[in-house]
């Protein structure tokens, strides 16, 4: 099989091209990714053997077309993807998102190529922390966010183009991921760099926010049981029942680091905050019978502490500038 990953050099593409080369040797993985400030050639340096790595940008049409056009299946990750970045400035979110994924679903279009589109949770919106129901296939989109709007956009064009054009597309809204490789502009890679580098953790307003974190590598094996026995048309909620809320995380975070547990900052909230984000992943357990591995968070986290340590030549040289770009927010 000869697999385009779009977004291949971000956080959780780059985890899927890893697991990919180590876990199925017949696929012939091309990435194609404008190594934005978010992507990174270095992600990909333990594969760099085994993949084609195209720097390009997905709403370049030519480019995206003659790479689609050589592919069996293309999974598209490549987005801008972090909410306090969209609320500074939404421009880029809606070419990337929205514009982008009309570009790939153009050329998986016109050369009849299976897609499978990866997308958030975040389009359904928010629930109260007290409401005891989840997000289902069934629940209507509510995004409240530039990013969570133009993924939701980008959503609604894919399946547009499945009714339409009979695109053999599948879509999977996912919940918070963690992992090696994020940037650490992210929540859990942000504390934990914060205390590596002698800053305190910053948290948004009380924390009681709620998010329903999943191993990366558990949201990837998802993304392959979809593509290879996921329904054409049909949308799948991948989530490890993994709800927490972010005072609790980092608490751990900070258990796990030996500092005391009050020892973070609280810093103005974000505007328009989703409060609790939750997973009902019925279908895709059913359907195609996918269960999480990483089912202790605090093993996870404590090997995403460890690797954040063992790595800091790959975050380093991004720390002082997002702390920087955060201080203009948090003044
Ligand atoms: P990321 O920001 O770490 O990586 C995004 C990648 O896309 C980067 O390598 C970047 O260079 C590339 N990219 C961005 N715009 C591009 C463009 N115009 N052309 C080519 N490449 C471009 O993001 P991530 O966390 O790995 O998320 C990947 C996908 O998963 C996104 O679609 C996101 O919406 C979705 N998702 C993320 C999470 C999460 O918790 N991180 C949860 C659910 C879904
Ligand atoms: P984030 O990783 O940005 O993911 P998302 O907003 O897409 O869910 O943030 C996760 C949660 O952590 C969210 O409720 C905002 C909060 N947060 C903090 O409390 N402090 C921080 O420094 C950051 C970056 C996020």
């Amino acid at each position: 099989m000869r697999l385009l990953v779009t977004g291949g050099a971000g956080f959780i593409g780059a985890n899927f091209v890893h697991a990919t080369v180590r876990e199925r040797p017949e696929v012939r993985v091309t990435v194609l990714d404008s190594l934005t400030y978010a992507g990174s050639r270095e992600s990909l340096t333990p594969v760099e053997d085994d993949v084609r790595l195209v720097q390009a940008d997905i709403t370049d049409t030519d480019v995206v077309d003659a790479l689609v056009s050589e592919a069996d299946a293309v999974v598209h990750f490549a987005a801008e993807t972090h909410v306090d970045n969209a609320l500074a400035d939404p421009e880029p979110f809606v070419r990337s998102n929205v514009l982008g994924t009309f570009t790939v679903l153009e050329a998986v279009r016109r050369n009849g190529i299976r897609l499978h589109h990866v997308s958030t949770d975040e389009v359904y919106g928010d629930l109260a922390l007290d409401d005891p129901s989840r997000f289902t296939e069934a629940t209507p989109y509510n995004p409240s966010s530039p990013y969570s709007s133009t993924k939701a956009a980008a959503d609604m064009l894919v399946r547009a183009w499945v009714r339409s054009y009979r695109v053999a597309a599948t879509i999977s809204n996912c919940s918070n991921n963690y992992g090696p490789y994020q940037h650490v502009e992210k929540f859990i890679p942000r504390q934990i760099t914060n205390v590596l580098t002698g800053r305190r953790p910053k948290l948004y307003g009380a924390g009681a926010n709620v998010r329903d974190w999943i191993h990366v590598d558990d949201h990837n094996r998802a993304v392959w049981r979809i593509l290879l026995d996921g329904q054409a048309g049909r949308t799948y909620l991948i989530g490890a029942d993994g709800e927490r809320d972010n005072l609790s995380v980092l608490r751990s975070i900070l258990r796990l680091m030996g500092r005391s547990p009050d020892d973070f900052d609280h810093v103005i909230d974000r505007a328009g905050h989703d409060l609790r984000y939750a997973i009902d992943s019925s279908l895709l357990r059913e359907e195609l019978g996918w269960r999480p591995e990483h089912t202790d968070f605090e093993a996870g986290l404590r090997d995403t502490i460890d690797w954040y340590r063992d790595n800091e030549s790959w975050w380093r040289p991004l720390k002082d500038a997002v702390e920087a770009r955060y201080a203009e927010r948090e003044r």
